[in-house]
């Protein structure tokens, strides 16, 4: 059975993920950006990682998720929310939403990552009650966010699709 893992990365973090995720197949996996995603006709179970575009999935990995069919899929994601907030499954929700039913997604993983400077340096100047205005609370998250991905997020990646290669076996 041939493995296929597509992510698409700005900044690097959903790339740490998913080169983390290649390195449990013990017969190996195929990996590509989404950019360079090859077609996924000759593989049975794709992974799909993205990084979370206000509240989905970014706008590659959406026009990529529409294209796939009649495959094994399991989604990753990082984002700059915590992994255990209603925006993180929210958003996990709305990438998988755009999985054609003919498919059958396995299971997702989703982590937080550093967001990027350019970013927060916009939100800083937001006035007070915007949104995205800086709060304590804000910073706080994005703070913890630009410790992500760490060793622990890489391994509980490694663990979920460990587990997801089992049932993968099962379903076969
Ligand atoms: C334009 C933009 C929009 C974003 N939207 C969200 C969002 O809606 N929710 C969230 O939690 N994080 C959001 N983020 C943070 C990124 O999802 C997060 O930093 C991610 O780890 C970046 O992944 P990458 O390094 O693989 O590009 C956004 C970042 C950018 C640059």
């Amino acid at each position: 059975m041939k493995h296929l893992i597509v992510y698409s990365s700005v900044t690097g973090n959903t790339k740490k993920i998913a080169e983390a995720i290649a390195q449990i197949f013990d017969e190996g996996a195929d990996i590509f950006p989404v950019e360079a995603a090859p077609p996924a006709d000759d593989y049975d179970f794709i992974a799909i990682g993205f990084w979370v575009d206000r509240g989905t999935a970014d706008h590659k990995t959406q026009a990529y998720l529409r294209t796939i069919h009649g495959k094994k899929v399991a989604l990753f994601a990082t984002l700059g929310a915590y992994p255990d907030s209603e925006h993180a499954a929210k958003s996990m929700a709305n990438a998988a939403a755009l999985l054609a039913d003919d498919n059958k997604l396995l299971g997702s993983f989703i982590c937080q990552g550093k967001v990027a400077s350019r970013l927060l340096e916009k939100f800083k100047d937001l006035p007070e009650g915007h949104p995205h205005a800086m709060t304590p609370e804000r910073e706080a998250r994005h703070r913890e966010a630009a410790k992500h991905p760490d060793a622990n997020d890489l391994q509980k990646a490694q663990e979920i699709f460990a587990s997801l290669l089992t049932k993968i076996s099962l379903v076969h």
